[in-house]
Formats: structure tokens, sequence, C-alpha cells
């Protein structure tokens, strides 16, 4: 039998409405990394990296067989989906590393999922630039 993520259809971009009810686009991109990788077909335990809103983790809970452990963090709260552990936590803090850890049951995670972006509101032009010139900066220093 095949993963279940190969029979759900994307909708075409000129479908006016999502056919799925997904909490974002992003959930399309894994669906499509999976049918050209397959990296969810086999996993029993998936961790997804700053997982909000949680549209990986609605494809991940469409993928893995009922009693599997999917469990996704962010920085903010993920309304609950059934199936899924979620964590309030910054991912590059230890204490957010153990949590996951716990979360999982102390083994390693089949495949760990990582779509991290700042979240940048309302200033988005005044981030990008922000973040361009830091990276300019480091490149600079670097030539020193
Ligand atoms: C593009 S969104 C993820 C979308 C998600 N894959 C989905 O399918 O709904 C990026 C997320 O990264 C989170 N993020 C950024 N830095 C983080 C950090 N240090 N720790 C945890 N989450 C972080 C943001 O809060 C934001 O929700």
């Amino acid at each position: 039998m095949g993963s279940p993520l190969r029979s759900l259809t994307l909708p075409s971009p000129s479908t006016p409405v999502p056919i799925h009810s997904f909490r974002s686009r992003a959930a399309f991109k894994l669906i499509q990394l999976n049918r050209q990788f397959g990296f969810l077909d086999n996993a029993r335990s998936v961790l997804d990296l700053c997982a909000a809103p949680g549209g990986w983790l609605q494809v991940a809970a469409k993928a893995l067989p009922a009693g599997s452990t999917i469990v996704g963090v962010d920085l903010d709260k993920i309304r609950s989906i059934g199936g899924v552990k979620t964590l309030v936590g910054d991912i590059t803090t230890p204490a957010t590393a153990a949590a996951l850890k716990r979360a999982g049951g102390g083994v390693a995670y089949d495949a760990v999922l990582h779509d991290g972006a700042p979240n940048v509101g309302g200033a988005w032009a005044s981030e990008a630039y922000s973040q361009v010139r830091a990276r300019a900066k480091k490149k600079m220093d670097g030539k020193k």
C-alpha cells in the first residue's frame, strides 16, 4: 500500500479555492518534497522544528500511521492537531532540545523537518534590510 500522501491531489495554480484545509501553503511544499524523496513514507516518528501554524504537522499527521510520534515546536503556540504533540520553545536553546528529546521518548526521530524563518510581521522591509546588512557586515569582517 502506498503512502496516503501519494493520493492527495494538489490544487492547480488556477484553482481559486484550496481543496484541502491546510493551515499554510507550506503544506503543499512538504507534499511535493515527500512525493520526490519519500522521507515520510516509512517514518514512525517525526520532529517538525519551527512548525507554526502547523501545515507540515497536518501533512505528517495524514502521512504517518495512527500511533506514530509527531512533535512540533515553535516560538508561537500551535493550535492542536489530532495525534500531534506541540511545544512552545526556541529551538536554539538547550531547554527546548531537552524537551524535544523527552517528547520523542528519548530515541532518535525517523525524520526531522525544519522550515524556520524569522517572524517579520508587518516590518518586513526593515527586517530584511537589517538581515542583509548583518550578513554583509559578517562577510566584510571575515575579509579583514
Ligand atoms: C515559515 S513558518 C513555518 C511554517 C510551517 N512549516 C507550516 O507548515 O505551517 C516559520 C516559523 O519559524 C518559527 N521560528 C523562527 N525562529 C524560531 C526559533 N528560534 N525557534 C522556534 N521557532 C522559530 C516562526 O515562529 C515561524 O512560525
